[in-house]
């Protein structure tokens, strides 16, 4: 079986991983050949490391880069009989690539959206086959987590439903049940926290104390700023905005200094700077 990945950042190059790792053939499409160039480069810096470690076989490690073809042609999605679109966490973004993947796809493939809180109803609504798209919510990195988020919009079918998550318990995940609400489950907890702990920066905490205090005192694997860096502040931020203004509550406030950092290009380990310094 083929499965299409829209998108070849982090999380869509991370997917796409992910499904080779369970032997589906992939074909991760992007229309920037600098983000394919880069998804190749990250995947495969990632399998060394594994090789280098002795955990992979190098046979392995080109078999299953041999699974995914890195592509910018987006009539390669034929093929496919999921299309899991990955892109910017944009709503214009994501529905026009939904235009797109609707019109080029076999018309029996389901459509999943990776959204980590945009409504799968409005999403669906530029397609013509609204029942035949669903939300599964990767997380970051999608090979190494176990969950996926799975979320239903208004006229999802069951038949969708249970096509998605076989697909997803066949890449050895686990689902949830989440509410077409922004944030879902994980984000609707997780992402406050991270912004209460961007606020104890601002009153004068050192990030290091942040971050030691909730892994020693809680087993977080990262402290919460440490994880903000690793995820991007940016995304962060867009995510605390979808909550803020998704329920129009000011329990939701974005911390101001997490507008500040992206404004000066402060975006965590990818920008090299961010609570920490990467350089
Ligand atoms: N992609 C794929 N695999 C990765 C990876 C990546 N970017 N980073 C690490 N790994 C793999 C490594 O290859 C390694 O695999 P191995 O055991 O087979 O060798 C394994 O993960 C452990 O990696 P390391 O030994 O290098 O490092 P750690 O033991 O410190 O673990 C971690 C790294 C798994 C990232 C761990 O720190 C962790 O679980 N952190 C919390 C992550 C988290 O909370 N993610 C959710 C973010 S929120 C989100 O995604 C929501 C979205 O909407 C933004």
């Amino acid at each position: 079986m083929t499965i299409a990945v829209i998108g070849a950042g982090l999380m869509g190059s991370g997917i796409a991983l992910t499904c080779a790792l369970a032997n589906y053939d992939v074909i991760n499409i992007d229309n920037s050949e600098k983000s394919l160039e880069n998804a190749k480069d990250t995947l495969n810096a990632l399998l060394n490391k594994k090789v280098a470690k002795g955990k992979m076989h190098n046979d392995e490690k080109l078999e299953l880069l041999r699974k995914i073809d890195f592509s910018s042609d987006f009539s390669k999605i034929k093929d496919a009989s999921i299309i899991i679109e990955a892109v910017p966490e944009n709503i214009d973004i994501k529905k026009s690539v939904f235009i797109t993947i609707d019109e080029m796809s076999s018309r029996d493939s389901i459509l999943i959206s990776n959204t980590s809180g945009l409504s799968i109803s409005e999403i669906a609504s530029v397609t013509k086959r609204p029942d035949q798209v669903i939300g599964a919510h990767f997380f970051y990195p999608a090979p190494v987590m176990k969950l996926v988020e799975l979320v239903r919009g208004l006229v999802t079918s069951d038949e969708t439903y249970t096509r998605a998550k076989d697909f997803i318990v066949s890449l050895g995940k686990e689902t949830v049940d989440a509410p077409e609400l922004p944030g879902f489950i994980v984000n609707r907890i997780l992402v406050p926290m991270q912004n209460e702990a961007a606020f104890m920066v601002m009153e004068g905490c050192k990030p290091e104390d942040v971050d030691k205090a909730m892994k020693l005192g809680t087993n977080m694997p990262m402290g919460p700023l440490e994880l903000t860096d690793f995820v991007g502040i940016d995304v962060m931020l867009a995510t605390m905005k979808g909550l803020y203004n998704g329920f129009r509550d000011s329990k939701y406030r974005p911390c101001p200094i997490l507008e500040t950092m992206v404004k000066a290009g402060h975006l965590g380990r990818k920008s090299g700077k961010g609570f920490y310094n990467y350089n």
